[in-house]
């Protein structure tokens, strides 16, 4: 490897040539891949086990599990363990309204509530193995409610609160939810979403049903069905205020979350309990460097898989303090968060690429009334990171003594995969780069035939080992957990996303190779639009590309071919795009919609989506030597040219 070349020069680690060779961490990344077993056994000990694991793994291909036989509960690992010490006094949750509210929650307070709200949800008959649907803002109660689902043995499914009734209802009926918690509502840039009024409506769609619970937030009058819905306030009235923590087998679902894939339904993926918090306890250390007197603030929504592992699970496990915030980034003015950041004493600030532009864009200025030195760590992820966006963030935000942490990971991946370790070693930095694999993490890029590619190639990234954050299945599908993820390579993990390796042994992730779009670091499946879009009444086809965003990294755009009789105008233009909102939610708003007489297809009716993108993108169409069996150049061109020439925005009558 070479020590200086490429190296980002701005001034802080990276210069430092002293630091090469990397010694500790290549001993330990060498040490987990010679012998896993023994490597993720030490990790595991780590954690509080009722009983001890009979095998660190049994590993049948596509299938891993881990630490079998061994027993452990999350709440515990996540409460109880540190109001045994002198942590019960430690605040473990700050919470920021929209509005400026503050609420702390010391961890002898969060293990009083957690054990309350499991003890509501035992009343209600909720018992172990059911599943628990929560729709919430991001207040206290929903990482309450997780740890309380996890205490019992119940699985969460946390809805993420942007979604529609129609994404809600999608999800509960998949795993037959008994239970849905929800809000009275939830602030979003000073205004109420009707969380209980999408709910209801989410309800009616849903028999397994039981009981919404309703978390008073906003105070707003809603509607209300006797018998199905209770007040959490006078559910707590006649709660215990102690509850046994089941003692779960170390592969008993903890939750699922759905994601997008390349088909229209979401997955829900299926994660373990031991396996997930042995992998996520250790690698939040070595990613983040925790120690006790950090104070931890990642933006994401609890809603992600970002907001599971890093909000909830590895810090609680950890016992950090961590900051919650309610609303949005730029609420009331574009400074909100660097007044967090100030107010809390934040020293890891754990945000996205996206948001990184968004301040970029808007300028300095939102940071100079307040004082961010408390910072020591700064972290990214969620969409590969431009080294420009990377730079402004490492001098205005970090201000050039912060090292950033690009962190690769995925919902399916449970925790951080690739990524600087300062907490095992300070790895020197390259803007755009998530640098190594995590101890335990076999990576490789690779061509089509699994080949593994020189550097400098971009091809396919892969696993080539089980870890232990890594999911238990689709639920309900394992048919399609075989396909989505085995069938490529195997015995290899696919992850849908390109990479390469540079000279120096560094990864480079360069976004999706499916069609999975990364929205603001929302993914969202090209098929599930597509779907969404053709139930509008007027639609006869539809095709979903995406362009180059400056701040989102991506953006919608949408084709439509309309049928018989049906005219395109922006009427039309605005009702599909509030079709697509009421059907999966915002995130699905296209930035644009075209018109088109026909798709561009092949032979055998595929679409053909290069020419769908450089049209969107208004680029050529690029190198077509690489066409694959998609169709002839001569199709492509001559589809390319007659979209481009059919592409429509009419001005209304
Ligand atoms: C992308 C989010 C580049 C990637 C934790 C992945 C990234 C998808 C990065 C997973 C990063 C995530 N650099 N790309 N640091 N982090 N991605 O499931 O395409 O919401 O496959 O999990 O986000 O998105 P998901």
């Amino acid at each position: 490897m070479c020590p200086t070349k490429g190296i980002n020069t701005a001034g802080h680690l990276p210069t430092d040539t002293r630091l090469w060779p990397l010694k500790r961490y290549t001993e330990m990344h060498r040490r987990s891949l010679d012998d896993p077993e023994k490597f993720w056994a030490e990790e595991a000990r780590k954690l509080d086990w009722y009983q001890t694991w009979e095998r660190v793994l049994d590993w049948d291909p596509p299938y891993a599990r881990w630490f079998v036989g061994g027993r452990l509960n999350a709440s515990f690992q996540c409460a109880d363990r540190h109001v045994k010490t002198w942590r019960k006094s430690k605040v473990a949750i700050y919470w920021e309204g929209e509005a400026g509210e503050t609420r702390v929650l010391s961890y002898s307070t969060l293990f009083r509530a957690v054990n309350r709200f499991a003890s509501v949800l035992k009343k209600l008959g909720v018992s172990k193995g059911d599943k628990v649907a929560l729709y919430l803002p991001m207040v206290p109660e929903l990482p309450v409610f997780m740890l309380a689902c996890a205490r019992i043995g119940a699985v969460h499914t946390v809805i993420f609160s942007g979604f529609s009734a129609q994404s809600i209802a999608d999800r509960v009926n998949d795993i037959q939810a008994k239970v849905i918690v929800t809000a009275d509502g939830g602030y979003r840039r000073g205004k109420i979403i009707p969380l209980k009024e999408i709910t209801d409506e989410a309800v009616k769609l849903s028999p397994s049903v039981e009981k919404v619970i309703v978390v008073k937030r906003t105070g707003e009058k809603v509607p209300w069905t006797e018998g199905k819905d209770a007040w959490l306030s006078s559910l707590l009235d006649d709660a215990e205020s102690l509850v046994t923590p089941e003692p779960m087998e170390s592969n008993h679902p903890l939750y699922i979350l759905y994601t997008s894939g390349t088909t229209g339904k979401p997955k829900g993926i299926v994660h373990s309990t031991g396996g997930y918090l042995v992998y996520n306890h250790s690698a939040y250390q070595w990613v983040f460097d925790i120690k006790e007197e950090s104070v931890f603030w990642c933006t994401a929504d609890v809603g992600w898989v970002t907001g599971h592992s890093s909000i909830v699970y590895a810090p609680l496990s950890h016992g950090a303090a961590i900051v919650l915030y309610e609303g949005a980034p730029d609420y009331p003015t574009l400074d909100r968060w660097w007044d967090i950041i100030e107010k809390y004493g934040v020293t890891i600030f754990y945000t996205s690429p996206t948001a990184v532009r968004m301040f970029m864009r808007s300028g300095e200025k939102w940071l100079q009334k307040h004082d961010l030195s408390s910072l020591e760590l700064l972290g990214s992820v969620g969409e590969p990171i431009n080294p420009e966006a990377w730079q402004w963030y490492y001098k205005h935000i970090g201000k050039e003594k912060c090292p950033i942490v690009d962190t690769w990971w995925q919902t399916e991946t449970g925790g951080i995969m690739i990524s600087p370790t300062p907490g095992i070693e300070a790895i020197p930095l390259k803007p755009g780069s998530a640098t190594f694999p995590l101890p335990g993490i076999d990576a490789s890029v690779v061509d089509t035939n699994g080949k593994e590619l020189p550097t400098g190639q971009t091809g396919y990234l892969i696993i080539k080992k089980p870890w232990p954050g890594m999911l238990l299945d689709i639920y309900g599908n394992p048919g399609r957990y075989r396909r989505a993820y085995w069938s490529r390579y195997p015995n290899s993990y696919y992850t849908g996303d390109f990479a390469m390796r540079d000279e120096d042994g560094y990864f480079w992730l360069l976004g999706r190779a499916d069609e999975v779009l990364n929205v603001a670091g929302h993914r969202i499946g090209t098929a599930e639009l597509e779907d969404a879009a053709i139930s509008h009444p007027a639609v006869a086809e539809t095709a979903v590309a995406s362009k180059p965003d400056e701040i989102k990294g991506e953006a919608i755009v949408l084709f439509v071919t309309l049928k018989e009789g049906e005219l395109p105008s922006p009427t039309l233009k605005k009702e599909i795009s509030q079709h697509l909102r009421k059907v999966i939610g915002p995130i699905a708003t296209p930035d644009e919609i075209y018109f088109v007489e026909s798709m561009p297809k092949t032979r055998s009716g595929k679409i053909m989506r290069r020419v769908l993108k450089a049209v969107a993108s208004g680029q050529s169409l690029g190198d077509l030597t690489t066409l694959e069996n998609e169709a002839s150049v001569e199709e492509v061109k001559r589809a390319y040219e007659k979209l481009k020439g059919t592409k429509s925005t009419p001005k209304e009558a």
